[in-house]
């Protein structure tokens, strides 16, 4: 569905838990309270929620934590959101802790692909920033996705203490794609924020010589009744997210950045996140959303079950077009006073 902005909301990043194995310092350095099982949507509410999002023109789902994989049954999730017509992709965020238990059955149940979080090859640094030494399992469960096929791309923040080559020649080697991602002030990020990605990718070039975007030619077109007008060509950057992508002359792999600071693509924004606890929020930056656990553990009597499910079914619908419609026109980074999203990233997903 369209927003009021006329931006095109396809897709959809579910927060699948508040928990992490890990305890990165810009994203949840302490011990945290846990919410408890019951605060925590169902998998039955979380793809009652996507049915109802697909029939608002979502195609695309991320599933995100937390750290995703702690919660059990994930795959099974999985396998229930791929079953939902209308679903045309679904990937999912992890650290790569996990990834050797779990990599099979993520593939069987249905995942498209999978960004793993890496932020440094060094192990000391890793046990120093992740709070635990976990890099032998991350670089592990890499090998594990590669070997069974499921694509795999590489995100690393972008911190001022970032040593951008070694993580650059291993991808290379591992021919993964790498993107880089600005640290966005959200939560303990705050205190990170710095070094853009601009900045980054000219240390990149004295190394690996020199970037140039990768485009592809797309037709603008233009809709006229049953007619569609070409109106001219133009270059745009290839992938479906905010990443650009670049070839370096000295590399094969791409490199993307997110540069969501330096480069704001609120503009092209085409995404609405659902926390674990069932908020369904409209941009990292604010607090702005609905509740939709509360819509679906709302009582329902008096009525047999089909028409319980349908009745849900509409609320839901109402509900999340009325708030995705209202979806924020960009986020305020650059005046933090604005800000009125006070969770860590540990509880929105990234
Ligand atoms: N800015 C940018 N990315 C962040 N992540 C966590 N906190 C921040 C932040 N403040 C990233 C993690 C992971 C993804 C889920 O979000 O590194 O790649
Ligand atoms: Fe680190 Fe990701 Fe866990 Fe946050 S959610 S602590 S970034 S691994």
């Amino acid at each position: 569905m369209l927003d009021q902005y006329g931006r095109n909301i396809t897709y959809l990043r579910i927060s699948i838990t508040d928990r992490c194995n890990l305890r990165c310092k810009y994203c949840m350095p302490n011990e945290v309270t846990d919410v408890g099982m019951k605060n925590i949507l169902t998998f039955e509410e979380i793809w009652e929620i996507v049915r109802a999002g697909v029939s608002l023109g979502i195609t695309h789902v991320r599933i995100t934590g937390g750290e995703p994989l702690v919660r059990k049954g994930c795959a099974d999730l999985i396998r229930g959101i791929r079953a939902i017509p209308g679903v045309e992709t679904i990937t999912m965020t992890t650290n790569g802790v996990l990834l050797r238990t779990y990599a099979a059955s993520l593939k069987d149940a249905g995942l498209d692909g999978l960004n793993v979080s890496l932020d440094t090859l060094d192990f000391e640094e890793f046990a120093s920033l992740a709070g635990r030494q976990n890099l032998k399992e991350v670089l592990d469960g890499i090998q594990a996705a590669k070997e069974i096929g499921l694509p795999v791309k590489i995100n690393a923040v972008n911190r001022k203490e970032l040593n951008p080559i070694s993580l650059v020649l291993y991808a290379q080697q591992e021919k993964i794609p790498l993107r880089f991602i600005e640290m966005m002030p959200v939560g303990y990020g705050k205190q990170y924020v710095g070094r853009s990605n601009d900045e980054l990718r000219a240390c990149l070039e004295d190394e690996f010589g020199k970037s140039e975007m990768i485009t592809y030619q797309a037709n603008q077109k233009k809709q006229i009744s049953h007619m569609v007008q070409t109106l001219h060509t133009k270059e745009v950057p290839i992938g479906s997210g905010p990443a650009v992508y670049y070839k370096f002359s000295k590399l094969t792999i791409p490199v993307g950045f997110i540069s969501a600071i330096h480069g704001k693509f609120c503009e092209s924004c085409n995404r609405v996140r659902l926390t674990a606890q069932g908020y369904l929020k409209l941009c990292l930056c604010y607090d702005k959303g609905i509740d939709l656990r509360q819509i679906l553990r709302g009582e329902e009597t008096g009525q047999n079950e089909k028409n319980i499910q349908k009745a849900l079914n509409e609320k839901l619908t109402t509900a999340m077009r009325a708030a995705i419609y209202k979806k924020p026109a960009a986020h305020c980074f650059e005046h933090p006073e604005e800000m009125t999203e006070i969770n860590e990233m540990v509880k929105i997903g990234g």
